[in-house]
C-alpha cells in the first residue's frame, strides 16, 4: 500500500514537510536498522553504530555546503533561541566589545535581544518602519567596525514569517559574520569561507525538531574566556557534538535528508534551480493577479523558501484558507503579526504541490 495517497500538501513553516522518501526510508529502518538490529532510537550515542551516523550526516553536510576544514560542524541542542544566547557568550570577548544585528524581521529581532547579556548591542539596521518587508541596501548599514570594537555582525539570511530572504551576503569587512539559517540552509550553494559562524534548527530544510547544526571557524572558538560548560562551543567541538547525550534520532534524520539532497535531487545548484522554480510560480500569480493577491516584500527580497502575500479582506484570507485545505493544501495561514497567507517552499515541497496551489489561487481569484 502506498503512503502517498494520504498525504496532502503541506506549507507549514515549520516543523514542515519531508521528503517522502526520507520518512519511507525511516519507516523502513524504525524497528530494526539493517546491520544494528535495533532501532536508531534505542543504540547509544557511544556506540560505533552512533558514530557512523553522526559522522555520515556531517560528511554529507561538509560535501554539500563545501565546508572547509577549519570550520567546525557541530549539532547542538536548544533550537535557534539557545544559538542567540550562545553566539554573544562566545564570540563577545568583554563588555568594551559590540555586537552588529540587522534587524530584517521578527527573528533577526528576537536574536537581538540576548546581547545585553554579554556585552553592547550596536542594530545596524532595523526594517520594522515598513514592517520588515525588505532588506537593507549597502548604503543604509550603521556597522561598527572592528577598530571600534565590532566583536561580529549578525543577521537572520531568511526571515520566516515576513518571507524576505537576503541574496547576497553584505560585505562586513575583516568583521565575522553570523548567520541564522534556519528556514534556508541548503536552499541554495553558499561560499561557507565568507562566514564566521552561521547556524540552522533542522525543522525546516534540514530535518526534525531537536537538533541545531552550527558551523563555526575554528579560530572563533578561542575568543571566549570561561563559560558555562553547556553554551561553550569549544566544549562542543572538543567532545565531537557529545557533551552531553545528542539528539539521536534528529541527527540521524538530518543524515538522511543530506544523503536525499546529494543522491535525489542533486546537489544544492539543483535543488536552487527547484526552488526559484517553485517560488516564481507562485510570485507570478500574484503578480499577474491585478492586485487580488498582494505580496509583503519588496520584489527583489523576496524568499524563495516562505512566499508571503494577502487578498482584499481579512476575511478572504481565512476563507482562502479553509478552502485550500478542503483542497488538500493545508498550513497556509500566515504569521498573525503580518496577516494574510504564507505558503512555505522548502525544499522538500514537491513541485507538484506548488503547482497545485498555483492552481488553486488562479482559480479562487477568478471565482471571487
Ligand atoms: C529564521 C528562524 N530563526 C529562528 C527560529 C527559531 O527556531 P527554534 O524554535 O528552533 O528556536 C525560526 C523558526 O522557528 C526561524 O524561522
Amino acid at each position: 500500500m502506498s503512503t502517498t495517497t494520504a498525504r496532502v500538501f503541506n506549507f507549514s513553516a515549520g516543523p514542515a514537510v519531508l521528503p517522502l522518501s526520507v520518512l519511507e526510508q525511516i519507516q523502513q529502518d524504525l524497528v530494526s536498522l539493517p546491520g544494528v538490529g535495533s532501532s536508531v532510537l534505542e543504540i547509544s550515542h557511544r556506540s560505533k553504530d552512533f558514530d557512523d551516523i553522526l559522522d555520515d550526516a556531517q560528511s554529507r553536510l561538509r560535501r554539500l555546503m563545501g565546508i572547509p576544514n577549519d570550520y567546525e560542524v557541530l549539532f547542538l541542542q536548544g533550537g535557534a533561541a539557545l544559538q542567540n544566547v550562545m553566539i554573544p557568550a562566545n564570540l563577545l570577548s568583554g563588555a568594551d566589545q559590540t555586537a552588529d544585528y540587522i534587524v530584517t524581521g521578527a527573528w533577526g529581532k528576537k536574536s537581538s535581544g540576548e546581547v545585553k547579556h554579554y556585552g553592547k548591542l550596536n542594530v545596524a539596521w532595523d526594517g520594522a518602519d515598513s514592517n520588515y518587508d525588505r532588506v537593507p541596501a549597502p548604503g543604509e548599514l550603521s556597522l561598527t567596525g572592528a577598530t571600534e570594537g565590532a566583536a561580529y555582525v549578525h543577521l537572520t539570511a531568511n526571515e520566516t514569517i515576513q518571507g524576505v530572504q537576503f541574496h547576497e551576503l553584505p560585505d562586513c569587512g575583516d568583521v565575522p559574520i553570523v548567520v541564522d539559517h534556519s528556514s534556508d540552509i541548503m536552499c541554495r550553494p553558499v561560499d561557507v569561507s565568507k562566514y564566521g559562524l552561521f547556524y540552522a534548527c533542522a525543522q525546516k530544510n534540514a530535518g526534525v525538531a531537536g537538533v541545531t547544526v552550527v558551523v563555526v571557524r575554528k579560530d572563533l572558538l578561542e575568543r571566549s574566556g570561561p563559560l558555562p560548560s553547556y553554551l561553550s562551543y569549544a566544549i562542543h567541538a572538543d567532545k565531537g557534538s557529545r557533551f552531553n547525550t545528542p539528539a539521536t534520532f534528529a541527527i540521524y534524520v538530518t543524515g538522511l535528508v543530506c544523503k536525499w539532497l546529494e543522491e535525489e535531487v542533486g546537489g544544492l545548484a539543483a535543488m536552487e534551480k527547484q526552488n526559484i522554480a517553485k517560488s516564481k510560480m507562485i510570485y507570478d500569480v500574484v503578480d499577474g493577479s491585478g492586485g487580488f493577491y498582494v505580496p509583503h516584500a519588496a520584489e527583489k527580497d523576496r524568499s524563495i523558501m516562505n512566499v508571503v502575500f494577502r487578498l482584499p479582506t481579512p476575511e478572504q484570507d481565512a476563507d482562502f484558507v479553509v478552502k485550500a485545505a478542503r483542497a488538500g493544501l493545508t498550513t497556509l495561514k500566515g504569521h498573525r503579526s503580518v496577516g494574510g497567507i504564507r505558503a512555505s517552499l522548502y525544499n522538500a515541497m514537491p513541485v507538484e504541490g506548488v503547482e497545485a496551489l498555483a492552481a488553486f489561487m488562479q482559480d479562487y481569484a477568478a471565482k471571487s
